[in-house]
């Protein structure tokens, strides 16, 4: 049997927060394999890049995903009983409620309220001084998706309730008071949606049938039953928290944009809208991994695989393979012309299928969004003034530094 090769810190966590996206993928080139063994969080962990070990990964039968997050993730991004820690036929019929949203009818309603907001937002932009984009468009988005979603926002609430979707989405990979905040806002958002949940259990307010309140409201698990008032907000935090994540993805297309101007007379041509948006998620970094346990023993390649063990699969060094992509480290749109499709080796947002194993099922929308977000920037005039737009690989999520910055916005053409 093989040796998996093994870290030689006694324990990886203070690594793994101070190297950020880079933590995997260094070990592995170290090692010279796609996999490695470490402790972190005082548990052994097993940690694999590429596409191959990708594979691997969304093997349901090796691996599930119950008590694979660890509890501070749980407490801020997650939130408890959720969908992500589900697995076989309950985590099926579970995610059959996530796609039912996904039509492209409600797809396309969603990006069209996008662009509503976006107006409303770029008309303000004209008065103001300067705009920090990565805010803006988290409010944008917050609109967006309770709108879409059939959760009333007051105008007064829409600050905090946007401040709570990006520190959980904050929190889950940091400590000290970042953690705090995602812990706190998760519990303020938990209240907030449980109370709209049985609202429209008891028919007190209308929820059109197929928005997301009403069909994660009425959703019903395999025996039946509704779903705990809890776990029913934990859901629908799981589709407007998400789609807030999306202004992350925005604000790298802006910057991808200002730092290569030359793709900006590309976008009018056929086709290259889709190569552009692929090619931002596979460059910038946002979920670093995702994690799993081994279900029962068995062996790969050689190497012992232990139930129960933590496997973490890295998303950021996958996207960035050189044995899959030629000069990973440039934002080269184009190669998406000759991409396989593949279901494992371009994983922004998971790998696999969507129905059946963990992948994203918010893809479609983040594309569509995305989409709707660069067309209007590249039809709106602004000033990009000198702020410090370095990409920290250190922070997870990360971001340019200053949120891009930008000035003297103008009249959309
Ligand atoms: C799962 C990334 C947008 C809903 C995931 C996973 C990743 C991810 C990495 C984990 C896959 C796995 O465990 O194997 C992202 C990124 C987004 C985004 C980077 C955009 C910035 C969305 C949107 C929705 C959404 C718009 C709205 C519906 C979910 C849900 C899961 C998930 C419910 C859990 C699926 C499951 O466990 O079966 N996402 N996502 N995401 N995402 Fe997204």
């Amino acid at each position: 049997m093989a040796i998996i090769p093994r870290d030689t810190m006694p324990d990886s966590t203070l690594a793994f927060a101070l190297e950020g996206y880079t933590f995997i993928r260094r070990r592995c080139q170290r090692y010279r394999a796609d996999i490695f063994q470490t402790r972190l969080l005082f548990q052994r962990t097993i940690c694999m890049l590429g596409a191959e070990a990708a594979e691997l990964f969304y093997d349901t039968d090796r691996f599930e995903r119950s008590g694979a997050a660890p509890r501070r993730v749980q407490e801020t991004l997650f939130g408890r009983g959720g969908v992500q820690g589900m697995d076989g036929t309950a985590h099926r019929h579970r995610k059959a409620m996530f796609m039912e949203l996904m039509s492209p009818a409600s797809i396309q309603r969603l990006a069209e309220l996008s662009v509503e907001q976006w107006r409303v937002h770029t008309e303000k932009w004209r008065r103001m001084d300067t705009v920090v984009l990565l805010s803006e468009t988290q409010e944008i988005l917050c609109r967006t998706v309770c709108a879409w979603a059939g959760v009333p926002l007051a105008e007064a609430e829409v600050e905090q309730r946007t401040k709570d979707f990006v520190a959980m989405i904050e929190g889950g990979g940091a400590i000290g008071p970042r953690h705090w905040r995602g812990r706190r806002a998760r519990n303020r958002a938990e209240h907030w949606l449980g109370d709209l949940i049985e609202k429209v259990r008891r028919q007190e307010m209308p929820a059109e049938a197929d928005n997301a309140l009403a069909v994660v409201a009425l959703h019903r698990d395999m025996n039946g039953e509704l779903l705990d008032k809890q776990v029913a907000a934990v859901e629908l935090i799981n589709v407007l928290r998400p789609t807030v994540a999306v202004a992350w993805y925005t604000t790298f297309a802006a910057l991808a944009l200002h730092q290569h101007p030359e793709c900006r007379r590309e976008l009018d041509t056929d086709g290259y809208l889709e190569l552009f948006v692929q090619e931002v998620r596979r460059f910038y970094p946002f979920f670093p991994v995702v994690a799993a346990r081994v279900r029962h023993d068995f062996e790969w390649r050689g190497y012992p695989f232990p139930k129960g063990v933590r496997v973490l699969l890295d998303l950021y060094g996958t996207n960035h393979d050189p044995r899959q992509w030629d000069h990973p480290e440039q934002f080269r749109p184009e190669r998406f012309r000759h991409w396989d499709g593949g279901a494992f080796n371009f994983i922004p947002q998971g790998g696999g299928d969507h129905y059946r194993q963990h992948r994203c099922p918010g893809e479609w929308i983040t594309i569509a969004l995305m989409k709707a977000a660069i067309m209007l920037l590249i039809r709106l005039d602004y000033d990009v003034p000198t702020q410090d737009l370095r990409v920290s690989l250190m922070r997870m999520p990360t971001a340019p530094k200053s949120g891009f910055v930008i000035q003297h916005v103008g009249e959309t053409r």
